[in-house]
């Protein structure tokens, strides 16, 4: 009987050449940008002591729902990774570095959701956390450096939210008024409704329940509650932003997900997705974190945008599928003998930083132009005894099929002068209003 075929758990997915090109566009230029804002790489566990998560809000969906626990064979309980927060303040500390602390990272995280379309079980996030510093500049810094990810990688019709949650000492009161509003207007809405008001009710502000939608609407704002310092703090984050000409709108009603922001919140979403899953990205600050996490009073910021849902808005995978994926790909027409020279031409074009490939296995000459055309190669460097004895190759334009002689000598020079280095800027973005594939 034939073994079963295997898939990935549902709503995981492979990411595979040529699409994992687009992955692969989005983390460079993500990771080139951090290092430009100076941040360094943080890498942390993919599991953490349970514990560590259930900081960020046991009420919050994340936690009490979605969260992947297991208990490993020492009887330890343990969590895969539901957001990059947690795990960087864990880090921070535990090993207390001098701040302020900067890191980026970009790393898988999991919940159990429904998966849909730019929902999945397991997501990647690119972000940054940076630890000890207090002042607005910081926070612009920071909404500066998501802006700057989503518009260079081309996401159309973007629109950043912001909000302040205030101070922690401020909540109270809020939530205060809120649960009376939630208790008053939402009598009818069942158990699980009161439930929620009564644990948590800034958990009822972001939930998304259609029935919910018209109390949550004429619930107070917390702008209303916000203390001198916390408002002050937020008007110098958006004078920030217009210094910087990065266009926002208020948000009242961004609370985000979860438990631990302090005064700024954050939000860029875009119209190209659908409006469940429309965030491409999102933070704040989280002045408490650190201490809840068992660190000294530190304050912080970060943000996180979602890979998948980047790659999505941006049409990255259509765009950058149209680009070369080789510089030159090496054809070998010498028979035989030829074997030492092809080694020896793609060992001096990888040296010289080209992309360059070759087919194994003994292709015939029709074979191996296939191999290049499927390789998205932009020149075959043919290897041909007449021309080699000349001291040249003959050059093939895959696009336009046109073929020149190039001198073996000259033919690193020749290919440099005429193929983008690697990283070079990807297709613009489509035009606004065009179609961005799925
Ligand atoms: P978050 O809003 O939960 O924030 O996630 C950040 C981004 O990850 C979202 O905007 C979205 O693009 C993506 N994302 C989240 N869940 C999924 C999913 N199930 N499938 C696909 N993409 C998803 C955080 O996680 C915070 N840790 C952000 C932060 C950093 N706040 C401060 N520092």
């Amino acid at each position: 009987m034939p073994a079963t075929r295997l898939s990935a758990p549902v709503g995981m997915h492979d990411v595979l050449p040529p699409d994992s090109a687009a992955w692969a566009e989005a983390v460079t230029r993500f990771a080139r940008l951090a290092d430009r804002y100076g941040y360094g790489l943080a890498v942390t566990p993919i599991l953490e002591h349970a514990e560590v998560f259930r900081r960020i809000g046991e009420h919050t969906d994340v936690v009490a729902k979605e969260m992947y626990e297991l208990t490993d064979r020492s009887g330890r309980r343990l969590a895969l990774r539901p957001e990059g927060t947690a795990s960087v303040v864990r880090a921070y500390a535990q090993h207390r570095p001098t701040p302020p602390w900067k890191v980026w990272y970009v790393a898988p995280n999991f919940r159990y959701e429904r998966p849909q379309r730019g929902r999945y079980r397991q997501h990647w996030q690119l972000g940054v956390e940076a630890i000890g510093a207090a002042d607005p500049e910081l926070d612009v810094e920071c909404i500066a450096l998501a802006w700057a990810t989503a518009t260079e990688m081309g996401v159309p019709a973007l629109r950043l939210l912001v909000n302040s949650m205030g101070d922690p000492e401020e909540r109270p009161g809020y939530l205060e008024a809120l649960r009376a509003h939630l208790r008053r207007a939402g009598a009818g809405l069942g158990e699980a409704f009161l439930a929620r008001v009564e644990a948590n009710p800034l958990r009822v502000l972001d939930a998304k329940d259609p029935d919910w939608q018209e109390v949550i609407e004429r619930a107070p704002q917390l702008a209303e509650h916000l203390g001198a310092a916390a408002r002050a703090h937020f008007e110098a984050v958006q004078a920030g932003l217009r210094d910087l000409g990065i266009p926002y709108e208020l948000a009242p009603r961004l609370v985000r997900g979860f438990d631990y922001y302090t005064r700024t919140t954050f939000e860029l979403q875009t119209d190209v997705l659908d409006a469940a899953q429309n965030a491409v990205g999102g933070g704040g600050r989280y002045d408490r974190l650190v201490e809840e996490m068992g660190g000294p009073a530190t304050p912080a910021i970060g943000f996180a945008m979602g890979v998948e849902r980047l790659v999505l808005a941006a049409g990255l995978t259509g765009r950058v599928a149209d680009r070369p994926r080789l510089d030159a790909f090496v054809i070998d027409a010498l028979g035989p003998d030829g074997a030492r020279e092809a080694i020896l031409v793609l060992a001096e074009l990888r040296a010289a930083g080209l992309r360059a490939d070759r087919a194994y296995g003994g292709r015939s000459l029709k074979g191996q132009w296939r191999a290049a055309d499927r390789a998205r190669a932009r020149y075959g460097v043919m290897l041909a005894p007449a021309e080699l004895a000349r001291g040249a190759v003959v050059v093939k334009d895959l696009a336009s099929g046109g073929q020149v002689e190039v001198s073996r000598s000259a033919l690193v020079g020749w290919l440099q002068a005429r193929t983008a280095p690697a990283g070079a800027a990807p297709p613009p973005p489509p035009a606004a209003g065009e179609a961005v594939d799925p």
